[in-house]
């Protein structure tokens, strides 16, 4: 019998909301077409933003997005993003399919997008290929309420108020389409792009993120550790904040990723196995920054995460535009459950991509609009949000999977808030139904709401049938003298709100 302890007096610490954040790039149809459509589009919109898809963001409570990228932030110059539309420069998006990127989505619409959202602010800025000066002006002109040329462009372009940013990427993996720099080199790049990145605002000062390591690079994360945080000037209050981690699930490999939905058993396992792997680098990285931080002063950031799949048959190879299945809710449950549990250094994480890119949680087509799986397991999700990670662990949890791709049964996290305990659990079992029985220290047990998102391996949402996988009452669920007797369908992810 499985058994998850959960010890409600032992609280671990504040899961950041942040932790259930997202990753828009200028890349496909993420922010053209899927988050903007421009304010005469027939689409309904409010200054241009997709109110359907900013309506069920805000209900998904999405809590930071990141922007504008990605590769694309490594080429961005945001003075081209500015002023009146029609005398924006064109260029090309030479990463993302060599299309025209008419700058028509800028700065002032990002923050615009982020205020009707209701979230927090995460800007990238570009050290592969900009200079300090452009980024040291950027971060002006977003933030200085005083008088100074930049703040005066500003307000000149209809921003009066400076505006609250409160992550800035210093360069996106500059170990590749960032620069193909070396640690050591990025390292003291870093120490002095970052170094124009003025506070203008104390009181709310900008957390700042390195470019951290590509998934098991860890001696990335030493030399950076080493070179910028560890020989710097404790008044200065360090020159580092949070440093980055990209780590994507890719069942096959880069050349012949897999499909979104066209996959066998086999692949469900090489795809959860694969995803178990966030684990292991989160806590590898840790182990090398608490060497140099014992204190946990730099955050990890996971600022790109999510399924990688090769792109639906039509499309531009150049969009990375994938379905969404059963499996990537397992996906997103699984490494969700892994950020909570690692809440003292994970501060941040942002899947890729929000809408139309990648893993997404929105796809559209024209005026259609769906919810992917993966949308109902950060709705259901939601929850941990700003709560306190609770003690827990599971006993008697068997391996399954095939070969050599064997995967736990089940895993969990818990949190508390606002006087009700949160229990997320995930069945990885491609067949089997498990039943987890659930304890508290003194606990007793009153009411239990549960949801679950559950189906066919390979299950999802097409624009004709936009609810085959959708958020539902658990119903196997029971009260007992000891706490609470759970069944979790195969394939699922479970949510339980209990008083
Ligand atoms: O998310 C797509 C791309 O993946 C990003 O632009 C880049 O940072 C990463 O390699």
């Amino acid at each position: 019998m499985i058994k998850l302890t959960i010890h409600e007096n032992e609280k671990l610490g504040k899961i950041n909301p942040e932790i259930y954040g997202h990753f828009s790039e200028h890349l496909g149809r993420c922010i053209y077409e899927g988050l903007y459509v421009g304010e005469n589009s027939e689409i309904p919109n409010n200054k241009g933003m997709r109110t359907d898809v900013v309506e069920a963001l805000k209900d998904m409570k999405l809590p930071v997005l990141r922007w504008p990228g990605g590769c694309f932030a490594d080429e961005y110059h945001w003075k081209d993003g500015i002023g009146p539309k029609e005398t924006r420069k064109k260029m090309i998006n030479t990463n993302w399919g060599g299309v025209v990127e008419d700058n028509s989505f800028g700065t002032h619409e990002f923050f615009e997008l982020c205020d009707q959202i209701g979230c927090k602010t995460y800007v990238n800025g570009n050290v592969g290929s900009g200079t300090v000066q452009e980024m040291s002006e950027w971060v002006e002109y977003m933030t200085f309420d005083g008088e100074s040329p930049l703040a005066q462009q500003r307000r000149a372009n209809g921003r009066d108020k400076a505006w609250k940013v409160d992550y800035f990427g210093v360069g996106n993996e500059n170990w590749g389409c960032g620069g193909n720099m070396m640690p050591e080199y990025y390292a003291d790049e870093y120490r002095r792009y970052q170094s124009f990145v003025k506070q203008y605002n104390p009181d709310s000062p900008i957390t700042r993120v390195a470019c951290g390591p590509n998934a098991d690079d860890y001696e990335w994360t030493d030399k950076l550790m080493a070179r910028c945080f560890a020989r710097t000037f404790e008044h200065l209050h360090g020159n580092l904040d949070s440093i980055s981690l990209h780590y994507y699930t890719v069942p096959h490999d880069w050349s012949h990723k897999g499909s979104a939905t066209d996959f066998s058993k086999e692949d469900w396992y090489i795809t959860l196995s694969k995803t178990l792997k966030m684990e292991e680098l989160i806590s590898k990285h840790t182990t090398i920054m608490d060497k140099h931080d014992p204190k946990k002063i730099v955050g990890l950031m996971v600022d790109e995460w999510g399924c990688w799949y090769d792109v639906e048959e039509g499309t531009n190879p150049g969009f990375l535009y994938q379905q969404n299945s059963i499996r990537d809710a397992l996906v997103a449950g699984i490494n969700l459950n892994i950020f909570n549990k690692h809440c003292d250094r994970v501060r941040m994480a942002n899947i890729a991509q929000t809408v139309n890119v990648l893993q997404s949680v929105i796809l559209t087509e024209g005026k259609k609009m769906l919810l992917t799986p993966t949308y109902h397991v950060f709705r259901m999700f939601k929850y941990h949000q700003d709560a306190q990670l609770l003690q827990s662990f599971l006993t008697g949890v068997d391996e399954t999977g095939m070969g050599e791709w064997m995967v736990p049964e089940v895993t969990e996290s818990v949190s508390a808030k606002d006087g009700m305990v949160n229990i997320t659990l995930n069945n990885l079992s491609a067949d089997d139904a498990k039943t987890v029985e659930i304890s508290f220290d003194e606990l007793k047990v009153s009411s239990i709401e549960a949801s679950v998102v559950t189906g066919a391996m390979n299950a999802h949402n097409t624009f004709e049938n936009a609810d085959v996988v959708k958020t539902e009452e658990l119903k196997n669920v029971e009260i007992t003298e000891t706490g609470i007797k759970v069944t979790l369908p195969a394939c699922s992810v479970v949510l339980l709100r209990v008083k």
